[in-house]
């Protein structure tokens, strides 16, 4: 758990086609935000870095499905317009980055948002961030910045939450309490203007009911009553986690603004004394300067043996890994005790679990076994099996042997896999564009666009990947993986890489080419519908076709004469019958 964004937030970028929003867009993908889309309007039917653009969030919902979380990269002028488009597509969190939005605006988008049920962070917000999870907004700038600087819990551990009322200072209070040693929860830039969704108050009740957050951090400036109300909730007994603040401002005078539109003292309202009086009478800890911050957060964790600290070692670190931990006498994959996997997970789900980091449910699990068994051997003649077979023949160990094998896997061999995947996804964006999101619009969206390419191909003569087989004219194992695939809860209809796989099929059939699934095919259809990251899909084969390499290379040791010729073709079974 994080607070208002994790890696599961269906996020859409409104502005995403201006200068921003397509550059944040790339680094908040990068980070692994779920960005699925983008509205602009007057630009639908187009697509940036990949993912479909549309008029408004209602084509968007209706076509992407449901919407947790638009980010705005839209300016001031055109924001309130914005808004309310996203509020009445049933988008519930919004994230306004916008400086400059006049307060009247703000206030009908929190009239809009509050009769729908819709929150909104901001105006003029860097965003918020949950470490190690995603990020919506501009916070931590380039995605390999943030991972260096914000320090993610670890699995099933905890971190601080971080509010912060000024942006640069969200990311800084980040940074450095992550060179202090602590880790973070969730950071929200709650925005400097005057008029503001989320405040202080609000985000502070988030992170009290966020288990993975053990203590609040604030960041906080004079004017308003954010603080003083955040004092109350504590002496109210409604935030009971550690709170530690500093509040920027001291130096300022009555009627001075500091820095933002919303850090005014008037009268004696607001004042860096009050807030500090309030906040310290409510047992909060308060430092003086921002440099006291991160070491006073470092030392609550500590005096309350906090997981939100990380040891020594963990410090010390200069790389992290999250695939295993080696303790002494501890071995952990992905967070799960493998003692503990052993015996109650199938391979197939260990596989999943250490390729995606999460463990699924049995039906997954058994889907995945039946796709390392489809993979397990294809012959004596592939191009693995031959390589590993013809180096086993020199006299090498079994290890160079299997190496080998697993060299030739690459696009032609094994690798059309991944190409399948990606070839299914440009299908399905394309018919993304073209449909509102019924399952059936949705079949003849994709019966268009694959008509489109099987004219295409026929013209162009090029092949693709995932379909036909030199020897099957009906894939065996295609029939079986889609049958357990629906099992596992995977459909073949709708916007999903195996429907779009169907679609090519079918158009094929129609010119009278039948052109079948392809294991390969159904492989990267199955695998992609999984959520699965393409990069890794050659590796999954590899796995898979590992057993059956080891299989010939010492076949080839005991029963054959070393240096042999090997044929490529002319070779007969003679193992057991087929069962
Ligand atoms: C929001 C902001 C980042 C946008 O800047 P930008 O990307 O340079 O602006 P652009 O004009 O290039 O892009 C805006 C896009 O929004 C689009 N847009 C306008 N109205 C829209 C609407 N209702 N829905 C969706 N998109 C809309 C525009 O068409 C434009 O896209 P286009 O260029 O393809 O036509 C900028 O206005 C801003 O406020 N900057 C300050 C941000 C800041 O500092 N925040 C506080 C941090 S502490």
């Amino acid at each position: 758990m994080a607070i208002l964004i994790d890696q599961n937030t269906r996020v859409i970028v409104q502005g995403i086609t201006g200068r921003e929003g397509q550059a944040r867009t790339r680094l908040m993908l990068d980070y692994g935000t779920n960005v699925i889309g983008g509205v602009t309007p007057g630009k639908g039917g187009s697509s940036v870095l990949g993912l479909p653009v549309f008029n408004s969030c209602k084509d968007a919902a209706a076509s992407l499905g449901p919407l947790d979380l638009s980010v705005l990269f839209v300016p001031a002028a055109g924001i309130k317009e914005a808004a309310l488009d996203a509020i009445d597509a049933g988008v519930k969190l919004l994230v306004l980055v916008a400086d400059r939005v006049p307060v009247w605006d703000a206030m009908e988008i929190a009239k809009a948002a509050g009769a729908k049920g819709a929150k909104f962070v901001g105006p003029n917000t860097l965003g918020i961030a949950s470490p190690g999870r995603a990020v919506a907004g501009m916070i931590g700038g380039r995605a390999e910045s943030a991972r260096e600087w914000f320090k993610p819990p670890l699995p099933g551990g905890t971190g601080v939450g971080i509010i912060s009322r000024s942006g640069g200072m969200s990311s800084s209070t980040a940074y450095y309490c992550g060179q202090a040693g602590v880790r973070i929860s969730s950071i929200v830039h709650i925005g400097g203007d005057a008029v503001l969704g989320l405040r202080i108050p609000d985000v502070a009740a988030l992170f009290q009911d966020d288990p993975q957050t053990d203590a609040i951090v604030i960041f906080g400036e004079i004017g308003g009553s954010q603080e003083e109300e955040l004092a109350e909730l504590i002496t109210s007994g409604k935030v009971t986690k550690p709170v530690i603040a500093y509040i920027g401002g001291k130096a300022a005078t009555s009627g001075t603004r500091f820095s933002h539109a919303g850090a005014i003292i008037e009268g004696n309202r607001g004042t860096h004394a009050g807030k500090v009086g309030a906040l310290r009478g409510a047992g909060a800890t308060v430092v003086e300067a921002f440099g006291e911050l991160p070491q006073a957060v470092a030392g609550v964790l500590r005096s309350r043996g906090s997981k939100s600290l990380m040891t020594d070692a963990e410090r010390r670190a200069v790389w992290t890994t999250g695939v295993t931990r080696i303790e002494p006498n501890s071995v952990a994959v992905r967070g799960h005790d493998i003692a503990g996997l052993m015996g109650h997970t199938s391979f197939g789900a260990t596989v999943y679990l250490i390729l995606t980091g999460k463990l699924p449910d049995e039906k997954v699990g058994r889907l995945m076994d039946a796709i390392l068994v489809s993979s397990i051997d294809h012959g004596a003649t592939p191009p693995s099996c031959l390589a590993a077979r013809t180096v086993a023949s020199t006299g090498a160990s079994l290890s160079a042997s299997v190496a080998a094998g697993i060299m030739s896997i690459n696009r032609h061999h094994g690798g059309a896999i991944e190409d399948a995947a990606r070839y299914l996804a440009t299908l399905l964006a394309k018919a993304k564009a073209l449909t509102t999101n019924t399952p059936a619009d949705f079949t003849g969206a994709l019966d268009a666009i694959a008509t489109e390419e099987v004219t295409r191909i026929k013209s162009s003569g090029d092949r693709i990947s995932g379909f036909g087989h030199r020897i099957h004219t009906k894939d065996p194992r295609t029939a079986r993986l889609f049958e357990l695939a629906a099992v596992a809860g995977l459909s073949d209809r709708g916007p999903t890489h195996m429907a779009a796989a169907r679609a090519v099929e079918r158009a094929f059939a129609a010119i009278g080419r039948p052109l079948p699934i392809n294991v390969d095919g159904a492989l990267g259809a199955i695998l992609a519908d999984l959520g699965m990251d393409p990069r890794v899909f050659n590796g999954i084969f590899m796995i898979a076709r590992t057993p059956g390499l080891v299989a010939h290379v010492v076949e080839e040791q005991t029963r054959e004469k070393p240096m042999r010729r090997i044929d490529p073709v002319n070779h007969a079974y003679d193992g057991p019958s087929g069962k």
